[in-house]
């Protein structure tokens, strides 16, 4: 599959990093096929993150993800979802490899400047979630 779903999170647009992220991307070679800044409900953040709400961090979650505007993309290339994963790096930026968006942007293990998709299955729940059909039909 050659998308997958990338949000910028509320740290990194605050904090006037979105732009840099995003040139970042383009310079891994994923192509933005499309994009938005939004914010997200509370309902929303609890829907997208339902795979979570058993967790202790899940009400942290929410909170931070609602904090602020997101900017949700589709982001294409070839393996889309297990390269986009390598570029964002390891959940925790302590643990993350030189050169990842995590390593280089985020502040720690939650407020951590981007999301992406862990499978074709998610990144295609995903899509649906922040995109129309019309705008899934022309990507
Ligand atoms: P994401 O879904 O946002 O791409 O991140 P991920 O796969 O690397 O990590 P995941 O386990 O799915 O966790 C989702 C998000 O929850 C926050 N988190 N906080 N305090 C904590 O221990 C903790 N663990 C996870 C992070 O914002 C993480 O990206
Ligand atoms: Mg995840």
């Amino acid at each position: 599959m050659r998308h997958t779903l990338a949000i910028i999170k509320p740290d990194a647009v605050s904090a006037g990093r979105a732009g840099k992220i995003w040139a970042h991307l383009e310079g891994k070679g994923f192509t933005v096929r499309a994009a938005r800044l939004t914010r997200l409900t509370r309902a929303q953040a609890e829907a997208f993150y339902a795979v979570h709400r058993e967790r202790p961090f899940f009400e942290s979650l929410v909170s931070f993800m609602t904090s602020g505007p997101v900017i949700p993309m589709v982001l294409e290339a070839d393996d889309a979802v297990a390269r986009f994963r390598e570029a964002i790096g390891a959940t925790n930026p302590e643990d993350a490899a030189d050169g990842t968006v995590r390593k280089l942007y985020a502040e720690s293990i939650e407020r951590n400047a981007i999301h992406g998709s862990d499978s074709d299955e998610n990144a295609e729940r995903e899509i649906g979630f922040f995109f129309s059909e019309a705008e899934r039909l022309s990507l």
